[in-house]
Order: structure tokens, then sequence, then C-alpha cells
């Protein structure tokens, strides 16, 4: 199977995404993904942080405005650019790939990645990277869609010869079917967020990450 062209897609979507989101369109993320991320955030003021996946850098600028020194990432240049359109104190950005980042090994005290690391093309090599780049005892944390809400159950059924349409997941249709969901179904997480230390030498083991539904 092909690999899809991830930088292109993102590319081609960013003036719209940046254009809905700034005019307040991304409400979940407002309303629910950020605060709850900051809200588990360790202190950052006068760390270096490297955010990746930063997008048009809503999130990049919030940041920055707790007192880090950012670099921000991502793989998409015409967000890059967007983001790099308000210039704030304290950010760098930089068009990259979270699989090879272009940093020393320990460059930074914290990495954030805002909801990124389930679209990049290989996660497994981006963590490692991750890994790579903090310094013993730095930081990463993450916020990704959460699986119920994004797990692959759909399915493709044919229609008519020569045509295919998605079949609604399991987790859509209920939503789509129910009016008024019940309180299991309005309490359903739809993203999680994790913060998680880099092993020190110095100590015994890395301290564990929180993980909250958000
Ligand atoms: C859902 S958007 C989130 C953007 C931003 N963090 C936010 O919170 O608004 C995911 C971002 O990940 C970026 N991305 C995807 N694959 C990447 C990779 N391999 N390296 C760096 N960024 C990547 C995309 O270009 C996109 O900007």
């Amino acid at each position: 199977m092909e690999a899809p062209d991830i930088r292109g897609q993102w590319n081609a979507n960013a003036a719209a995404w940046t254009e809905m989101s700034r005019a307040g369109f991304d409400r979940y993320r407002d309303l629910v993904n950020t605060p709850g991320f900051f809200a588990l955030l360790p202190a950052v003021d006068g760390l270096t942080c490297l955010d990746l996946g930063c997008g048009e850098g809503h999130n990049t600028r919030l940041l920055a405005g707790r007192g880090a020194r950012v670099i921000a990432v991502d793989i998409a240049e015409s967000f890059i650019a967007a983001a790099a359109g308000i210039p704030h104190q304290g950010i760098r950005y930089l068009v990259g790939d979270g699989a090879l980042l272009p940093f020393r090994a320990a460059s930074f005290d914290a990495v954030t990645a805002f909801m990124s690391l389930m679209d990049v093309a290989d996660p497994e090599r981006t963590l490692r990277e991750v890994a790579r780049v903090l310094r013993p005892g730095g930081f990463v944390q993450f916020s990704v869609l959460h699986p119920i809400m994004s797990a692959p159950v759909g399915h493709w059924s044919r229609t008519r010869p020569g045509r295919a349409r998605r079949a609604p997941s399991a987790s859509t249709s209920t939503r789509a079917r129910s009016p008024r969901p019940g309180p299991s179904a309005r309490r359903r997480p739809s993203s999680v967020t994790g913060t998680s230390r880099s092993r020190s030498p110095t100590r015994a083991g890395p301290s564990p990450g929180g993980w909250t539904p958000c």
C-alpha cells in the first residue's frame, strides 16, 4: 500500500485550518484540549522547549507566554509560514520532520506535542527522536486523539459497481442515532494528554506520567 503524503495533505489544509481556527472555530481545542493540556503542564518558565507539530502556532504562543524559549517544528511549510507570520518573543520556527530532528542530543528541557503525534507517519521513530533530544530529567507532554473516537472500526462498503462509500464507525453512528446521549456517552473522552519524564542517570528511573482524558 502506498504511504499517504502527510506533508502534502497538511500543506493543502493549512490555509483553511489557520483561517478557521484563528476565527475561533476550533472550539474543541480552545475549550477542552488546550486548557486541559496547560492544566497538566509542569512549569516551563525559563525552560528550552521543543513544540513538535506546531501547526499555525496557537499553542506555541501560549507556551512562550508562560516564559519558555520555544523552538517549534512542523513538517508542513505552509503551517510554519502562517505561524511565523505572527512574530512572538521567544519562538523560533523550523520546517522539519519529528522523525529526524535537526538537534543535538539532550538539547531540550521539555518537548510538547499538542494533538500531533497521532498524525506523524512514524510515531515510534518520532518518540525515539523526542527521547534523544530531551535532556536527562526533562519531560515530554503530548495530547492525542482518544482511540475510542479514532479507532478504525469503520469499513468500506460497495454501493454501486466501481463506487465505494465509508460506512460510519461504531462510535460515530451511535452518536448520530442518539439525539440526546446518555450520561456515559456524554462523558466519553475524545482526547488524552499525558506527561512523562526522561530517564535521569542520577535517579532511579522515570517518574510515572499522569494520563488524563480531556
Ligand atoms: C492536528 S495538527 C495540530 C497542530 C497544533 N499542534 C495545534 O495544536 O493546533 C497536527 C500537526 O502535526 C504536523 N505533523 C504531521 N506529521 C509531522 C511530522 N512528521 N513532523 C512534524 N510535524 C508533523 C502537521 O503538519 C500538523 O500541523
